[in-house]
């Protein structure tokens, strides 16, 4: 369906063309799409409690978002998708909270790999993984393993992630080779501390879409968002449509990226 709205603006024509009306309005520039678009999933207890639901039923409903604009991700085609799950300051929440969150993503996980793997995305864990339960954390290198080799969409999952967190493990790595007289302190530059990160070998962040209204990153790829285009909804997570999300996209696409030189529109 999108691969038809991308190969119909090729043409020179736009989503108006094609004969689905839902995106009739949304023009995206297939040459303009982010390498590396993040989400900060936000508001599934808003969402929640706006529909008198406890916070829980929430974060059920967000998983059904994410399972749509999955499918969009894959069918425009984006190339990276990394979405926050949950965060290093997470863990601060009610016990009964982080529990059901945790049984969440084992059942989204056990649900989704297959298709998944059919679909020849490669699921990839950012964070500390190894300090989650035993189970959960061999279910995600196990599903890592099984999508390894796929060459379409790289989906990473941030769980148990923070970017200051994932700073300080790169400089302990790089501190270790340094002792260890690997490396001398010289060699370092951006591109090896980026080497070091949970996201190596992959783009920086074009686009940070954050829903349900807040204005801050929470500690989300701090490093690789260094340039990012920033897109915020007051749309809370589990009513985030593949049209807002189509609609972030296209907004990328009319940014004027300057990386502090100027414009590169004439
Ligand atoms: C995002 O929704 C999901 C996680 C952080 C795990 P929230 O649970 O933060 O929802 P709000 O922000 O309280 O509405
Ligand atoms: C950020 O949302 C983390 C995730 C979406 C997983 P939070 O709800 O934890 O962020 P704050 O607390 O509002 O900054
Ligand atoms: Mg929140």
């Amino acid at each position: 369906m999108f691969k038809k709205i991308l190969n119909n603006f090729q043409k020179g024509n736009t989503a108006k063309d094609t004969n689905d009306n839902k995106f009739a309005d949304i023009k995206i520039d297939a040459s303009r799409l982010p390498r590396h678009t993040a989400i900060i999933m936000d508001g599934n207890g808003r969402w929640a409690e706006s529909h008198g639901l406890i916070r829980t039923a929430g974060h059920t409903q967000g998983v059904r978002t994410l399972k749509e604009i999955l499918k969009i991700a894959i069918d425009l085609p984006l190339p990276v998708l990394t979405v926050f799950a949950f965060s290093t300051e997470n863990w601060k929440r009610p016990h009964a909270e982080v529990d059901f969150l945790m049984h969440l993503f084992s059942d989204y996980l056990a649900e989704e790999i297959n298709e998944i793997d059919e679909k020849n995305v490669k699921l990839h864990f950012l964070g500390r993984i190894d300090e989650l339960s035993p189970a959960l954390r061999n279910q995600a290198r196990d599903a890592e393993k099984q999508t390894m080799n796929n060459t379409g969409l790289i989906f990473n999952v941030a769980m148990n992630y923070g970017g200051q967190d994932e700073i300080t493990r790169a400089v302990q790595k790089i501190a270790a080779k340094i002792e260890s007289g690997e490396i001398k302190s010289t060699e370092i530059d951006s591109s090896y501390i980026e080497n070091n990160l949970d996201t190596a070998g992959l783009p920086p962040v074009d686009l940070l879409i954050r829903t349900s209204g807040d204005f801050r990153i929470s500690n989300f790829l701090l490093w690789q968002a260094a340039y990012a285009e920033f897109w915020f909804t007051d749309v809370n997570w589990p009513e985030f449509t593949p049209e807002v999300f189509m609609k972030a996209i296209s907004d990328y696409g009319k940014r004027d990226r300057r990386f502090g030189g100027l414009t590169d529109k004439k």
